[in-house]
């Protein structure tokens, strides 16, 4: 067990190098203090970490694999907003990464054609997911405070979606908190403020840390993937799976070791044509096609 273990961490390291190569960063690089592979390793076999998702009360194993063995790397997604192509390039990439488990930072529909589909995935490979304001308005009904283009998509995601995709985004809950025995994370999608709050780069500060009471905070919202390394911990956007907003139009993704802590933003290239001929094609808004293109 212990033997294979550390083989599967060498490789996931060794993947991870090679990720690191190819990755964007939106915020400035920062200096990191890497532990030994060799110590690593040790440490990890020797442990035996678990992590378990928190909901209220509620405690749920993030891994399939059993108490007895930890997470070595999460994989951290957000905003597919009905984005299939996009995602299934994004989960490619992850199983590429030697992540072990995969949580989404919510708007899992929204904007794009695949609302149905891209719950599906999520569920047939038991992504956590926590809600976004888009997955809110669907449920409700209530687009007052949306513009007409996302207005208009969540109309159209209602009268698309099936009453289980539906009994889906209702049953999504606002936050996550995942302890690993050493890290607390806590996944938001706006901030631990406000669900619906828009923090982006320049706003990210380590004072989110002391209100999320975690020692890693993950939010998604704004589209505008970041990593803020500070001495209290990290801050994280994973940016957004399905329509980024930082002028790059490639899929963007994190990779975080959560007890190091560390994370990295991952870009990966999907085909965006295909999407934007679809949205089209089922008569959602030109402004969201276009937008893709662009990653705007
Ligand atoms: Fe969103």
């Amino acid at each position: 067990m212990a033997n294979s273990f550390a083989t599967s961490l060498s490789r996931a390291t060794e993947k991870r190098g090679m990720l690191q190569s190819s990755s964007t960063m939106t915020e400035a690089s920062f200096p990191r203090k890497r532990p030994s592979l060799v110590r690593k390793v040790l440490f990890r076999t020797c442990r035996h970490v678990s992590i378990q998702l928190k909901t209220g009360a509620e405690h749920i194993n993030a891994c399939d694999h059993g108490p007895e063995r930890g997470i070595i790397l999460l994989a951290i997604i957000s905003d597919i907003h009905a984005n299939l192509p996009a995602l299934e390039v994004v989960l490619e990439a992850v199983e590429a990464s030697g992540s072990e488990a995969v949580v989404h930072a919510g708007d899992v529909v929204g904007y794009n054609s695949f609302p149905n589909e891209v719950i599906g995935l999520l569920k047939s490979r038991r992504i956590r997911s926590i809600r976004g304001n888009h997955d809110r308005a669907v449920v409700s009904g209530n687009t007052s405070w949306f513009n007409p283009y996302a207005a208009r998509a969540v109309e159209w995601t209602r009268e698309q979606l099936t009453e289980t995709s539906l009994e889906y985004l209702r049953s999504l809950p606002p936050h996550l908190v995942m302890e690993t025995g050493e890290a607390t994370i806590r996944i938001v999608h706006g901030s631990p403020r406000d669900e619906d709050e828009y923090v982006f780069p320049q706003q990210a500060s380590p004072l989110l840390l002391d209100e999320g009471e975690c020692d890693v905070l993950v939010m998604g919202h704004t589209h505008v993937p970041f990593v803020l390394r500070t001495a209290r911990g990290l801050v994280v956007n994973a940016g957004s799976v399905g329509q980024p907003r930082d002028g790059d139009p490639r899929a963007a993704w994190v990779l975080l070791d959560p007890e190091e802590p560390w994370a990295e933003v991952q870009r990966v290239t999907y085909d965006v044509t295909s999407v934007y001929d679809e949205v089209l094609r089922v008569g959602l808004p030109e402004m969201l096609a276009d937008r893709l293109l662009v990653g705007r």
